[in-house]
């Protein structure tokens, strides 16, 4: 799984990568951001409903240097330079402007699959933001600051569920105005994550329901009911109680389906997934494209190999532990 973040535009082409880039230059910091995946209510938290989300161990790295304010990414083929017109050379200026710093080069690398729903650029903003915070001694409070500019020139309104995630690497209830409250987890879980190979529009996905909201009154009481399921996911979660978060999976699909956020290609995945022995699927994230979510306890492998017979990836990821004890578990099950 190596595509790149193009949630943040193509690749890039500013000049020649720099020389200016010695693999051997002392690595003065390096931050980390989690990817994330909504559990429960995605579009319902846009409408002040609570969203429940999980950071993931797979994430984007970010090392810090001596420099003169270049972002490189050799593994997707990304060069930015702070002061250029890219995504990424503008976020890497807001960055090193709330933090007051100018002397450095960045370099980032990750696994996060592209547009799926799933942080990349969060995660990105967090890891630069973290590692530059580290290297010239500014406080965490003021990465999350500068990672929050660079995540609005990446995503124009972020809720900032996805930069809570990124944060965190845990789960946690998000909603607007109280902000991420961190659910105690008695054990770690195992998730399947399913990609449509379709890039999602989070942008055209949330106007899409807000249309369908302004003509079609009833569809508030949908949103609500995904709010009321995210409550149940975050008590499902507290108790370990799988087999009932799974369950609530299916039926917040069905509403996000009665929302008109779910495509072919997340049914089709959904329907291998409970056919493989998944206790619940569902689309994660804004629909359209992008990914699925299931849980399947002792029948991870087999969900993954029917993905893949589909012609579908798919990986495996732990929810709700640290990154250092989740590990070697994220997997491809390439086609
Ligand atoms: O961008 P995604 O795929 O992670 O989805 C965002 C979740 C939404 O609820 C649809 C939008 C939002 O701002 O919370």
């Amino acid at each position: 799984m190596r595509a790149g973040p193009h949630d943040i535009g193509p690749p890039h082409d500013v000049g020649a990568p720099p020389d200016a880039l010695p693999e051997d230059r002392r690595v003065l910091a390096r931050g980390f951001g989690h990817g994330k995946v909504i559990l429960l209510g995605e579009h319902a938290v846009v409408y002040d409903q609570p969203a429940l989300a999980a950071g993931l161990s797979l994430g984007v790295w970010a090392d810090v240097t001596d420099g003169t304010g270049h972002l490189t990414a050799p593994d997707w083929r990304l060069h930015g330079r702070a002061g250029d017109a890219t995504p990424l050379g503008q976020a890497l200026s807001a960055i090193l402007r709330r933090l007051d710093v100018a002397d450095v080069d960045v370099r980032i690398g990750g696994e996060l699959p592209a547009r799926s729903g799933l942080g990349s650029s969060a995660a990105i903003a967090m890891a630069v933001a973290r590692a530059v915070a580290q290297a010239r001694g500014r406080d965490p409070e003021a990465a999350l600051a500068a990672a929050t500019d660079a995540e609005v020139i990446f995503h124009g309104t972020p809720s900032g569920i996805d930069l809570a995630a990124a944060a965190s690497g845990q789960i946690g209830l998000f909603q607007r105005g109280a902000g991420w409250r961190p659910v105690a987890v008695p054990q770690s879980m195992t998730l399947c994550v399913g990609l449509s190979g379709l890039q999602r529009d989070t942008h055209a996905q949330v106007g899409a329901v807000a249309r369908l909201r302004q003509r079609t009154p009833q569809v508030e009481s949908i949103l609500v009911a995904l709010g009321e399921v995210a409550l149940g996911g975050k008590r499902a979660v507290e108790q370990g109680d799988v087999d009932e978060l799974g369950r609530l999976f299916d039926v917040a699909h069905g509403l996000l389906a009665a929302l008109r956020v779910s495509s072919l290609e997340l049914d089709t995945l959904v329907h291998h997934a409970r056919a493989a022995g998944a206790v619940g699927a569902k689309l994660t994230g804004a629909g359209g494209g992008g990914a699925v979510i299931a849980l399947a306890p002792g029948h991870e492998r087999d969900v993954l190999s029917r993905w893949a017979a589909a012609g579908f990836t798919g990986f495996l990821a732990r929810i709700g532990s640290t990154r250092q004890d989740a590990g070697p578990l994220e997997q491809g099950a390439s086609k």
